[in-house]
């Protein structure tokens, strides 16, 4: 009996498996409510002096701060009656207020629309600024009212950018100019790229029918015309030299994405902890600090260096200098980021992933390692040194949800070790997954063709 019956339930599992394939294809391609189901693309600049990176996605071409934790769109906004307000009880108003960020004060959803219509709950929101009240930025601000922008990008075959852009609106929180403290000059906001449903991806996946997911690839320096590149939809991408070659596509993805407390940021685990130059980082693991035992690991778009916390960092630093113990040294500069293991860069042998200093591997669930070579772990601080560009995560720093208080992930990845390598991050499949270095393929995030392709 149970052999005769086996064909058919193997049978049944295929319709189920062609059905879930179809489904999640279509949630990619068919959710547009008026786009032409292709991906977009934006070029990303990088302030030399915030080191934040930027994109122009307002439609007047204003660019907005990148912010891969921020759950929300927000941008300054024409003064009062300018702009739209939408309604309490809309869908929109409920996602706006999904995620609480940090030392800010619960106010309820909305307020009356006065002088508009005093009897029309109007939803407000809560902006944040990702730099926070301790590096420059300011405290978050509630009853900002909650409205809808005009957008505006090119549309992209993964090769060059297609005419002619597309204009869309998102649902944005209105900001007080005193929210852009710290932030780069010339920018009005921020974009949100977190896993929620008023994230910039997930807008973007709406909107225009792609899939939310979205391909970054940070440009490691400054100087203009050094642009990276981020798709929304995911890919496909080339980068010159390699004209028609969908880097993505040998990004499987196999790293998967986990969530933190109430945070709406992209986290995975690395289980089997850090390695340096090969040998395991003895790490103070099952100390309780983020509940989960294995390693939590983060990326910020607006850390400019990969933050420890305090108990991995001195783990991790005791490691890298025993393993760089034959290395001429150099005092630690004075100012700006608090760099420790500073090098004399002359001593340093090159190699095509950067200075020949100890490989850093984060042992990550699923199987792959976020390996960290000279070109992502040392900077250039000065004409002679060079130094091990990680730092120690300040105490008690605020995520979201965490009211201030919530113990910090164990690693946060910045910019800095972020720059040249692709990254997918994939919240239709909820996964991660990155190219490395692309050195090594001989080209850089700075090599997408911007040109417009002939029609
Ligand atoms: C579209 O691409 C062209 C060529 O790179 C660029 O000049 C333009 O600013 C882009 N438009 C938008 C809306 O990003
Ligand atoms: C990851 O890194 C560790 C430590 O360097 C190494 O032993 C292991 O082979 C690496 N795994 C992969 C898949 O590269
Ligand atoms: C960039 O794209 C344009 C338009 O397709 C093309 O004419 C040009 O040759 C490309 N540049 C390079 C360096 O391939």
């Amino acid at each position: 009996m149970a052999e005769m019956g086996q064909p058919k339930p193997l049978h049944q599992h295929h319709h189920l498996v062609l059905l879930a394939t179809v489904l999640a294809i279509m949630a990619c391609t068919a959710a547009g409510e008026e786009g032409n189901g292709k991906p977009l693309v934006t070029a990303i600049t990088k302030d030399g002096s915030t080191r934040l990176y930027s994109f122009p996605v307002i439609k007047n071409g204003s660019p907005l701060v990148l912010d891969l934790s921020g759950p929300i769109i927000w941008s300054t906004c024409p003064d009062s009656s300018a702009h739209d307000t939408i309604d309490c009880n809309s869908p929109a108003c409920m996602r706006a207020h999904r995620y609480h960020p940090p030392n800010c004060p619960h106010t309820g959803y909305g307020q009356p629309d006065a002088p508009r219509n005093p009897y029309r709950c109007k939803c407000t929101a809560h902006p944040h600024n990702p730099l926070g009240s301790n590096s420059g930025g300011s405290t978050p601000q509630s009853g900002q009212d909650l409205t809808r922008v005009a957008l505006s990008a090119n549309a992209t075959d993964g090769n060059n950018p297609l005419s002619p852009p597309v204009a869309f609106t998102a649902v944005a929180s209105c900001a007080p100019e005193s929210l852009l403290e710290g932030l780069p000059e010339g920018s009005v906001g921020v974009a949100g790229l977190g896993r929620s449903a008023l994230s910039l991806p997930a807008q973007v996946g709406k909107a225009q029918g792609v899939c939310n997911k979205f391909a970054l690839c940070l440009p490691s320096g400054s100087a203009s015309g050094n642009l990276g590149v981020a798709i929304f939809g995911g890919g496909p991408l080339s980068l010159l030299p390699m004209v028609g070659t969908d880097l993505t596509a040998s990004l499987a993805g196999e790293t998967p994405l986990v969530k933190y407390k109430e945070c709406p940021g992209y986290y995975v685990k690395a289980t089997a902890g850090i390695a340096v130059n090969q040998a395991q980082v003895v790490l103070p693991l099952d100390d309780g600090k983020d509940g989960c035992g294995p390693l939590v690991v983060g990326f910020s778009t607006t850390a400019p260096y990969t933050e420890l916390r305090s108990d991995v960092y001195r783990a991790f630093i005791k490691a890298f200098d025993a393993a760089t113990s034959g290395i001429p040294r150099l005092p630690s500069p004075t100012s700006g980021p608090k760099f420790e293991l500073c090098y004399e860069s002359a001593k340093l042998g090159s190699t095509r992933l950067g200075y020949a200093v100890p490989q850093v591997d984060v042992m990550l669930d699923g199987g792959k390692n976020w390996t960290v070579f000279g070109g992502n772990s040392m900077a250039q601080v000065d004409d002679r040194t060079a130094c091990l560009a990680f730092v120690e995560m300040a105490e008690g720093k605020a995520t979201y949800g965490g009211g201030g208080e919530a113990a910090a992930p164990a690693v946060v990845i910045g910019g800095f070790q972020m720059e040249n390598n692709l990254v997918v991050f994939d919240e239709e499949e909820q996964r991660l997954g990155f190219s490395g270095l692309l050195w090594g393929r001989r080209t850089t995030c700075s090599n997408f063709n911007f040109t417009m392709a002939a029609v």
